[in-house]
């Protein structure tokens, strides 16, 4: 088992950025989900918001890494609209059943990570080992402790388990 997966999806690189950075903490693989769809401006904007608020999925690029291979794999999104981002909502949809264990972060303007949360776990069909949510007006320093404190607790818990599975 090669460990831990961190999968995205970011319109603007906040996500992106916080993906990165955790993948650093945890030696784990990354990468981002990608779109053949243009969200970028106002009209990309309107159209992710309609999109959330509709719960509608969308095409996705092909991934390298195979999730189903992964002891964990931490799934980040930007809070749009009270819930999960479109892309990660299709590609949730695509894998969810390849999932062995998992975690979830977002990043928001403000709110809305309780209810993206809940809609998160609810496609998943699984209860995440952790998660996380990064608001935008977070100092960068202060950014840095909560990631590495996540990267702790999704730590914790695949030890925990290991040591379990040894046991057994
Ligand atoms: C379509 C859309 C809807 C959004 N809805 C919310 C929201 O409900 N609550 C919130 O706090 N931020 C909301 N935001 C702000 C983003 O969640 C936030 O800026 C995020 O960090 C952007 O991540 P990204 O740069 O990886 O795309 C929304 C942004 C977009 C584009």
């Amino acid at each position: 088992m090669p460990g831990i997966l961190v999968v995205c999806y970011s319109r603007t690189g906040t996500t992106r950025a916080v993906a990165v950075a955790l993948a650093k903490c945890l030696h784990a693989d990354f990468e981002e989900i990608i779109e053949p769809v243009d969200r970028s401006g106002v009209l990309g904007y309107v159209r992710s918001i309609v999109d959330a608020l509709l719960s509608r999925k969308g095409l996705i690029k092909p991934m390298r890494y195979d999730p189903a291979q992964y002891d964990v794999v931490v799934i980040g999104t930007p809070v749009w609209a009270g819930t999960m981002s479109t892309p990660v909502r299709s590609w949730l949809c695509r894998n969810r059943r390849e999932l062995r264990r998992v975690a979830f972060f977002c990043t928001e303007h403000r709110r809305g990570e309780a209810t993206a949360f809940k809609d998160l776990e609810k496609l998943a069909g699984k209860t995440p080992v952790a998660r996380c949510a990064l608001p935008g007006n977070l100092r960068a320093q202060e950014e840095q402790r909560i990631i590495g404190l996540f990267a702790t607790r999704i730590e914790r818990h695949l030890d925990r388990t290991r040591e379990y599975e040894w046991m057994a």
